[in-house]
């Protein structure tokens, strides 16, 4: 967007303002709203492997990456991070299948949650997953119990106060999910005599941590529960830190260097002998997907209601978290104007944003959302069963449904 310099951290790499209207990895964006109709996610295949890049380049070959896949997951999506050697974090059933059918190798999953059904942990077990993320003590006589030998973090619950919202912040004595030093202390002891191999710990924090310096903080006060233990964990005992990295969404958000979140851990370990592991989800996806809406209704008010034939269903963040995106024209340019782009769910939270578009923008103009990749697709629903939509991916010129849509026939089934 000319004169919006920061649009281009929110917008897909591959943006492009074309006499015919906006493309991205070639494809022009209207052209993928007329072949798979709207609400449609589109994510930039040349985006997701530039963060790859990223990421190896900021954290260095010797950290362990593993993308987060609850920001958005798929097969074809899993066949990258297989190409790339990534990791993946799954927390369920369908996420494992997912990475397997996009031929991960099963050690390269790093098996999450603070609620594992036998099921999961025995397909877990059974598929032989690279480490179990342990959340609470009982888990360990849960794998002693399946006898079968597994690598192990432990997930501590450490209070570091990250400063994000606290719907997304998972750390501190009001947070279900991992365990206090006792609690860990407890599942260490358990853990004697049997197939479980203790191999570090994890700390997730939270997640759009707007400052580094808490992955400091949260890296200091593993290493320490670490050092109060050495010989639990062996020679090069892991330290797996959790996603969270933030990513844009409008165009005043400040951009993180993921180099200012890599130097804060960095600094904390020191020369400390560890096996880094961090597990970003959206710092990958956001920005490399959008949604596609049009524009059914607009009402006359101060600004002006834009209603667009999705909302709640496929982007749940702005009612859950209070967030806010930008938005562009697909349809029209020119001078704009301020306006409020509603959902079409029943629910007046069901409110996408408020942005400015062209002045004339009208019933059947198209419009794109930006920075929608993560947790959008991944927590879409059917509410007012309305099908969820496609996800097609582009680059080079083509596009490929990565994820297909369902029907009505799915709906009422
Ligand atoms: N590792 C663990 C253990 C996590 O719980 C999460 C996210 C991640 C990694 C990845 O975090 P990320 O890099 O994506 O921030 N639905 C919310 C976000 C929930 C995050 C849950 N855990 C949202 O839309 O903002």
């Amino acid at each position: 967007m000319p004169g919006h310099m920061a649009m281009r951290d929110v917008l897909p790499m591959s943006w492009s303002d074309e006499a015919a209207g906006p493309m991205v990895g070639g494809v022009a964006l209207a052209e993928l709203a007329a072949e798979h109709g709207t609400p449609l996610y589109v994510v930039d295949e040349e985006h997701l492997r530039a963060r790859f890049t990223d990421f190896r380049k900021a954290f260095g070959a010797d950290t362990q990456l593993a993308y987060a896949a609850k920001a958005f997951f798929c097969v074809a999506l899993a066949e990258m991070l297989a190409g790339e050697g990534w990791w993946v974090d799954a927390v369920s059933e369908g996420e494992i299948k997912t990475a397997l059918e996009g031929r991960m190798a099963p050690s390269r999953i790093l098996f999450h949650g603070n609620y594992k059904t036998d099921a999961e942990l025995g397909m877990a077990l059974d598929e032989g997953v690279g480490r179990i993320i342990v959340d609470d003590p009982s888990e360990i006589g849960r794998i002693k119990a399946a006898d079968r030998s597994v690598a192990v973090l432990l997930r501590l619950n450490l209070d570091v106060a990250a400063d994000t919202h606290p719907h997304i912040r998972t750390t501190g004595a009001d947070v279900h999910f991992g365990m206090s030093v006792d609690a860990a202390d407890a599942a260490i002891a358990a853990a004697v005599d049997g197939p479980v191999n203790l191999r570090g710990v994890h700390v997730h924090i939270g997640s759009q941590i707007g400052d580094p310096h808490r992955y400091h903080d949260a890296a200091i006060a593993a290493l320490d529960f670490i050092d109060e233990r050495r010989q639990v964990f062996g020679d090069r005992p892991e330290l797996d830190l959790g996603g969270g990295m933030a990513a844009p969404y409008r165009a005043d958000d400040r951009l993180i260097a993921l180099e200012d979140y890599a130097d804060a851990i960095r600094s904390a370990i020191g020369d400390a002998q560890v096996r880094l592991f961090v597990e970003p989800g959206r710092r990958v996806i956001a920005n490399a997907g959008l949604s596609l809406y049009t524009v059914g209704v607009r009402k006359e008010a101060e600004p002006p209601f834009l209603a667009v034939d999705g909302g709640i269903s496929d982007n749940p963040r702005p009612a859950l978290y209070g967030a806010t995106y930008e938005a562009v024209s697909l349809s029209r340019r020119g001078e704009e104007a301020p306006f409020r782009i509603v959902g079409r769910h029943c629910e007046t939270g069901d409110r996408i944003t408020q942005a400015r578009l062209p002045r004339d923008t009208g019933p059947g103009d198209l419009i794109a959302i930006p920075a929608t990749g993560a947790y959008g697709f991944s927590m879409a629903s059917r509410y007012n069963m309305l099908p969820r939509r496609p996800v097609v991916f582009v680059g080079d010129g083509s596009a490929r449904v990565a994820v297909a849509g369902e029907t009505l026939g799915d709906v009422v089934r």
